[in-house]
């Protein structure tokens, strides 16, 4: 998948063609029945809860909390803004943020909230594929963050195109902050976990570039539901693959820290803090998140 943007040769037939294309719909249409079905139950979810967010006084995870910094008067660009809790966050805190999602529901439950918490004049919606930001968003240059976290750019086939689409949105001397799961650890998950074991299995190799294609029921905000909607497509992204598609976008890396802890039960056998982060239950054997700020050239 990740080669479908790389010029086809006189010896492609014509089956390979038609492959190719509906595999370039099939993970989008699959990826957002999925993530449709996910709003209403993270609407929902306690780990979800609003109630911060009501109160005008939304919080980010830990991570985030430290990192970030002083927002206020920025104009931030949050890509995979879900249903726009952190989108709003941000918008509380001061910044004038524009949230994007290729999911309509999320989109809808984003601007109802917006409407609700009277921050419609400072946070804004707009429903696209990442990939098609450019057509649904024509503000080259204009913003001073985009902000990415948590599950976003696994869902992605080309990490070198949404660097691009990273870059084409800040402005020079703007900054990319990315807070993410770890490549290594996405390595296991519990699907690939043997029935006797409590850690979670060998599942995808690190070095993998084809789409890890698979039917999953469950979802981490719920351990109750079951998702009807279950094909999900994603793929690996070593953490030098990132870096260099950033660089090669034309951001500098500024800092990258790794980190033991992540916002979601990613594993069941992760031990939740009173932090609201996720450890491994004994040795800190790989790292569960990563985050990073690189800055346009
Ligand atoms: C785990 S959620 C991200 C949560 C986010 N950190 C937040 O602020 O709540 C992943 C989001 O990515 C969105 N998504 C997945 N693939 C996408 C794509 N190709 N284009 C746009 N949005 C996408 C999904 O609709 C979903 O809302």
């Amino acid at each position: 998948m990740r080669g479908r943007s790389t010029p086809r040769g006189p010896l492609t037939t014509a089956r390979e063609q038609q492959k190719s294309t509906a595999m370039k719909t099939e993970w989008i249409d699959a990826n957002r029945a999925n993530w449709d079905e996910r709003v209403p139950v993270h609407l929902a979810a306690k780990s979800y809860d609003l109630t911060a967010l009501r109160a005008g006084q939304g919080r980010l995870h830990t991570i985030e909390e430290e990192e970030l910094g002083n927002i206020a008067g920025l104009r931030v660009l949050h890509l995979q803004c879900h249903f726009g809790r952190d989108s709003l966050t941000l918008a509380q805190r001061g910044a004038e943020v524009v949230g994007l999602d290729f999911s309509a529901p999320a989109i809808d439950a984003a601007r109802g909230l917006a409407r609700e918490l009277c921050l419609s004049r400072r946070a804004r919606f707009v429903l696209a594929n990442v990939y098609d930001a450019r057509d649904a968003l024509p503000e080259a240059a204009a913003f001073d963050l985009v902000y990415v976290t948590w599950g976003a750019i696994y869902w992605l086939p080309d990490i070198r195109r949404w660097a691009q689409i990273v870059a084409h949105y800040l402005r020079p001397g703007g900054t990319l902050y990315l807070a993410e799961g770890h490549p290594s650890a996405l390595v296991f998950d519990d699907l690939a976990r043997a029935a006797d074991a409590k850690m979670p299995g060998w599942f995808a190799p690190y070095f993998q570039s084809e789409p890890m294609v698979i039917d999953d029921a469950r979802d981490y905000a719920n351990a109750d539901v079951v998702l009807t909607h279950r094909r999900q497509y994603s793929w690996m992204h070593p953490l030098g693959s990132i870096i260099s598609a950033l660089r090669d976008a034309g951001l500098s890396l500024a800092w990258l820290h790794e980190h033991a802890a992540v916002p979601w039960p990613m594993f069941d056998c992760l031990v939740a803090g009173d932090d609201g982060m996720y450890r491994w239950p004994a040795q800190q054997w790989l790292p569960l998140a990563f985050s990073l700020r690189a800055t346009s050239r």
